[in-house]
């Protein structure tokens, strides 16, 4: 019992370090698109953590000059670690290109699921903010209908959060509260809430964005539908770059 136990935990960890593998070069590639002088949306997760490595990496060995606008307080961090200069929306209103990681990736239409590491809000203001966007991600992140594999985190005004999850039940969104480690609310940048909602498989997520966009005291959800111009994908068989059909 004991060895069965062993080796079932084994496979899983190799898993994950096949699937940091994928992300390591997804991050890379994308890391490689970026030109001498941009402005630089930088993304936050693991995989965008292995972009913004690669591009430390660039700065230091190439010498290009850019300057990067974190999505996150930890990205902030990691950027400064390894040497990206960074800049803010009061210097530059215009990002050129932004890499950031996704949750699910509908192709096609590049719809995405984003914020399970929590920082969806400066994520979306940077994108939007944005000439191109480039997701990348493990193949694991695409789906054939956005919802199948996880909920839409939503960020909330703590300020009558229950109030707020009532609406977001009305919508069938079956929200839940997102804790940290020590069992209070998860707390984002912004000093928000997070709640995750389960709407399923979504037929049409611009209507459910569309709902979600008129919730009083909901500041934004993770459904990033007009934003993501292409995604470099990683998997067993190479790196494939999907573009944004319209
Ligand atoms: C952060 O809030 C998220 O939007 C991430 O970009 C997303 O969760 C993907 O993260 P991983 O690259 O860690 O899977």
């Amino acid at each position: 019992m004991m060895g069965s136990v062993a080796s079932a935990t084994r496979v899983r960890v190799l898993e994950k370090s096949q699937q940091d593998q994928l992300k390591k070069q997804a991050g890379a590639t994308a890391a490689r698109l970026v030109e001498d002088g941009m402005i630089v949306g930088l993304g936050t997760g693991s995989t965008a953590q292995y972009a913004i490595a690669a591009l430390g990496h660039r700065v230091a060995e190439e010498g290009i000059r850019i300057f990067g606008i974190p999505t996150s307080a930890r990205t902030m961090q990691q950027a400064q670690s390894v040497g990206i200069p960074l800049t803010s929306f009061a210097e530059h209103v215009a990002i050129d290109l932004t890499i950031d990681g996704a949750d699910e990736i509908l192709p096609g239409p590049l719809y995405l699921i984003k914020g399970h590491g929590g920082a969806l809000l400066r994520e979306k203001i940077v994108a939007a903010a944005s000439k191109r966007m480039v997701v990348v991600a493990d193949d694991t992140k695409l789906v054939k209908t956005l919802g199948v594999t996880c909920s839409v985190p939503t960020e909330i005004v703590p300020f009558g959060w229950e109030a707020t999850q009532k609406k977001l039940e009305k919508l069938n969104a079956r929200p839940a509260l997102r804790l940290g480690a020590d069992g209070k609310p998860y707390i984002t940048d912004g000093g928000h809430y997070i709640l995750d909602c389960s709407f399923g498989a979504m037929s049409d997520p611009k209507e459910t964005a569309h709902h979600l966009d008129h919730v009083v005291g909901l500041v934004e959800h993770g459904l990033f539908l007009k934003f993501a111009t292409e995604a470099v994908i990683a998997g067993a068989d190479g790196i494939k770059v999907l573009k944004k059909q319209s």
